[in-house]
């Protein structure tokens, strides 16, 4: 079968180099893709959100199955395009139906799913511009700290975590009344703060039955120990030591089920991966939120954890033929180190060309790319990440310095990485 593979980061290359491991997978195209996908099958230039121009490279190259990485064309119905779309209603999509996209798509809808469906979450309320001055009353009235969140897809800049009231109600003031997140903002969650330790929970579900991925824990912060701005990921690492059998027991009956129960009480069409971001409070997991796709950088350290044959499992979901599967898994500890361009999160150049990759030696190491191109000079940066640095190891401590060590031979202008991923495991 011929598969396209929707998407431009290192996710995308870590999907692509496991496709390439399935003898189902005949030729594999990636839309748009970076340097690294280039290794592992043709990238076509077309927009992720080009739904038309993606159907016509489905024709062209005779695709079988899409795989959608990033939530932009989920949240944009990608799957009903191609449902609805006549000669091409046989193509298997992998991703859940727009409305189902909702999850992540709509903060609001997710909170009032899990409310619904009793699945564990921060208490909230929501508000809109008719509604602002009660919001304010809302606001004064809750402890600190206070967290306020836009509706809609805000690229990962949305969530704001107020310490004063006065701040909280400057910037409810500014998403409501004067678009601060454009139409994302036109709606504001305000959440109760959990406190816990953070993980990512991925499952694939085929609507009904659903298979339990390697855990991971995302290090999102751009400063050493968890300092500095929010970012896309600087790193992460999987399993976890604190995610034992019993926790992801209580995971899965808590969260994973009454979600996966919750789709089908709501006739929501969901063939795809569940991302449940979690805080871990004292054992007791509650759902920070949805996400309709895979991580990134998680799936850099969850996708080379599992040994299934990923095509076989990803038909399984599409024919809702999930039950019984089940998933074989290293039981290596995978960490991945991300290579950024000096200035992320915050302004950073392109361009700069990338020193080392010639590396020989990949031996249980693997050199995801983020934000590459192949241009004339070779190699060079095109976005904030740039390279997900990922390896095996024994343990944390081990996996975490084998991706530094390797990392150790990557260079480019103004090259910035955190040292210390895993540090609250490994003592760094
Ligand atoms: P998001 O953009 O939804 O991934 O949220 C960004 C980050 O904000 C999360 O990874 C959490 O660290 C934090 N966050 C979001 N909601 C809460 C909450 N209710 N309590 C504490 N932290 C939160
Ligand atoms: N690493 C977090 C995310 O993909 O949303």
């Amino acid at each position: 079968m011929n598969i396209l593979l929707i998407g431009s980061g290192g996710r995308e290359h870590a999907l692509a180099w496991k496709l390439t491991k399935s003898p189902l997978c005949n030729k594999l195209f990636i839309a748009p893709g970076n340097a690294g996908t280039a290794f592992c099958g043709t990238n076509l230039p077309i927009a992720v959100t080009d739904f038309d121009a993606l159907a016509t490279a489905c024709t062209n190259n005779e695709i079988g199955m899409i795989i959608v990485g990033p939530e932009e064309p989920l949240v944009k119905g990608i799957c009903d395009y191609f449902k609805g779309k006549k000669g091409y209603e046989n193509i298997k999509v992998i991703g859940p139906s727009k409305a189902a996209s909702q999850l992540e798509g709509s903060k609001a809808f997710a909170k009032a799913f899990m409310k619904k469906h009793g699945v564990p979450t921060a208490a909230y309320a929501q508000f809109d511009a008719a509604s602002y001055l009660e919001g304010v009353e809302y606001i004064k009235q809750q402890p600190l700290p206070i967290v306020l969140k836009a509706d809609g897809l805000a690229a990962g800049k949305g969530v704001l975590i107020c310490q004063t009231h006065i701040e909280a109600i400057a910037e409810f003031d500014l998403m409501l009344n004067q678009s601060k997140f454009g139409d994302a903002g036109k709606k504001v969650v305000i959440e109760e703060f959990l406190t816990g330790i953070e993980l990512s929970i991925f499952v694939l579900t085929d609507g009904k039955n659903y298979v339990l991925l390697p855990e991971a824990k995302d290090y999102k912060r751009v400063g050493q120990a968890d300092t500095g701005l929010n970012t896309g990921g600087m790193g992460a690492v999987s399993p976890l030591p604190f995610a034992d059998a019993a926790f992801l027991q209580k995971v899965k009956e808590k969260i994973i089920e009454p979600t996966i129960s919750g789709l089908q009480i709501d006739n929501l069409d969901y063939r795809g991966f569940i991302f449940f971001g979690l805080m871990n409070d004292e054992g007791e997991p509650k759902v920070i939120e949805y996400n309709c796709r895979l991580g990134d950088p998680e799936t850099e350290v969850v996708i080379p954890r599992i040994k299934n044959d990923l095509v076989e499992l990803l038909l399984a979901t599409v024919d809702k033929k999930l039950q019984g599967i089940s998933i074989q898994t290293d039981e290596r500890t995978v960490a991945t180190v991300v290579a950024v361009s000096g200035g992320y999160p915050g302004d950073y150049e392109k361009g700069k060309p990338i020193k080392g990759l010639e590396e020989k030696d990949l031996q249980g190491k693997m050199i995801f790319h983020s934000g590459t191109k192949i241009s004339e000079a070779g190699i060079v940066t095109n976005g904030g990440r740039v390279l997900a640095v990922t390896a095996y190891g024994n343990n944390i401590t081990d996996a975490v310095n084998q991706s530094n060590n390797l990392l150790s031979f990557i260079n480019f202008e103004k090259m910035y990485h955190r040292p210390d991923i895993g540090y609250e495991f490994t003592g760094m």
